[in-house]
């Protein structure tokens, strides 16, 4: 039974099928440093509350310091035989301190309360990378929104051209999701910073040990008021993974739209040489790689949520084996964010945009519709009626071939009365941008002030 940590009641070892089943120190080794820290605040309240003399936790700590080292340089590993990584752990204890004073950090704690606060630990850590990976695409963003400030392009609803827009206005629309999803991580980190060590397997410790004295040990801000909670709740573990996941769909709708942009068809943009990739058969191709493994991964990390969900729906309190299934999917995600942020940071800041092209397109598909119609609604018509008009003047041009901007003085008359010659001062990309001037709007004053909003919020990372 060399590095179980149970067997007194079994009269054989488990089934060869059945430790392979269980084990899992395949994934869950990367706790490691986070176990240990664990185990030197649990020794400290042991200490405290009497079960461990100041000898032995000087003893004990020094040993766990070399237990570190070690695997810090991989001179300790898993065994074969190793259930999971606490089980590891204690072994590797053990043959530095004998398992006599080994044997005694054990008391009054569970695997069940460790796991439940090593994840939180870890979760705190990796949260605040990808944070830092956010804020660099965040970045990229912002870069190329002050950097184009002024060049409009079709803004689109249903893919349909709709209104013209600025590059920067759209560019920093894709800003704020992400703004928000570090926010996100902020705020679940209140919640993370709660400790379930002393809750012990589910009822909490008879041994007389402080969990809040072992929380503020680990840097924590307090510890769990309910222990059966303490031990059983992951839906701190699901929320992590909807960030991840909400994080992987705010990039890959960025990701859709370089791809559309890297287009012939489109030609709004074109990707770095370093940021894109070629065809092994078709010389001439760039194909936009970072944007589809980005909507790829997307629909990885929904999976990587969708399932943890499925495997916490339905689980009766406490601890359950089932919750060992929400390391996998949580470790994915994270792994997946780490290559995939610099890259998309990499690709959005080195993409080149074509201006002139994006210019041209605004005007284009009767973008500046609502323009005649706003314009009718300061000559006081009714807006139903000016929406009306300005239909007929679509319909007109689009029977001959002609954009809005196409109009002269002399078509007006046939398309309606109200419609003067004044009304063709408005069918101007700049003026219909520009007119758009509340709060949130496109026109370009409102933009600059918006990169000055987003330049703040990226600071306050
Ligand atoms: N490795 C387990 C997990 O990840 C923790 C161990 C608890 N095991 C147990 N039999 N109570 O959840």
């Amino acid at each position: 039974a060399e590095g179980r940590l149970w067997g007194g009641r079994f009269s054989g070892g488990p089934a060869e099928a059945m430790f392979a089943l269980s084990k899992s120190t395949q994934f869950d080794w990367r706790l490691a440093p986070y176990d240990l820290a664990g185990s030197r605040a649990h020794a400290r309240a042991l200490n405290r509350a009497g079960l461990l003399t100041d000898d032995e936790l000087a003893a004990m700590v020094a040993a766990i310091d070399r237990l570190d080292s070690d695997v810090t340089s991989g001179a300790f590993v898993a065994a074969p035989s190793d259930e999971d990584v606490h089980g590891a752990l204690e072994r590797g204890l053990m043959e530095r301190v004998g398992p006599e004073l080994g044997g005694r950090l054990r008391a009054g704690r569970s695997r069940n309360d460790q796991i439940a606060t090593l994840i939180r630990l870890y979760l705190r850590d990796e949260l605040r990378v990808v944070a830092a990976g956010v804020q660099e695409v965040v970045v990229a963003l912002h870069d190329q929104a002050r950097e184009h400030l002024g060049v409009p392009m079709p803004g689109r609803t249903h893919l349909q051209s709709a209104q013209p827009v600025l590059l920067s206005h759209h560019l920093l629309a894709h800003a704020w999701p992400l703004l928000r999803d570090v926010e996100r991580i902020r705020d679940l980190d209140r919640r993370l910073a709660v400790s379930p060590y002393g809750s012990a397997a589910l009822a909490g410790t008879s041994l007389g040990l402080d969990p809040e004295f072992v929380a503020a040990e680990l840097g924590f801000s307090g510890s769990v008021p309910n222990s059966i909670d303490g031990t059983a709740a992951r839906d701190l573990v699901a929320e992590a993974a909807f960030v991840l996941a909400m994080i992987g769909v705010d990039l890959s709708r960025i990701s859709e739209e370089v791809i559309l942009w890297s287009t012939v068809e489109f030609g709004f943009a074109t990707l770095d040489d370093a940021w894109s990739t070629g065809s092994s058969i078709m010389p001439q191709k760039k194909n936009p790689d970072v944007a589809e493994l980005a909507r790829g991964k997307a629909g990885r990390l929904v999976g990587n949520l969708a399932g943890l969900l499925t495997t916490l729906k339905g689980l009766p309190l406490a601890y359950n084996r089932d919750l060992q299934e929400d390391k996998e999917p949580i470790f994915d995600g994270l792994d997946q964010l780490r290559v995939l942020l610099p890259a998309m940071a990499g690709m959005i800041g080195t993409l080149r945009f074509q201006p002139e092209r994006m210019a041209a397109r605004a005007p284009e598909g009767f973008s500046l519709a609502t323009d005649v119609a706003d314009w009718l609604v300061r000559q006081r018509v009714p807006f139903a009626q000016a929406h009306h008009v300005a239909g007929a003047a679509v319909r007109y041009c689009e029977e001959r071939g002609i954009e809005l901007t196409g109009l002269t003085a002399s078509d007006l008359p046939a398309i309606d009365e109200r419609l003067t010659s004044e009304v063709l001062s408005v069918l101007t990309v700049e003026g219909s941008i520009n007119a758009r001037d509340g709060r949130g709007g496109t026109a370009a004053a409102r933009v600059g002030e918006q990169l000055n909003e987003v330049a703040d919020a990226v600071q306050a990372i």
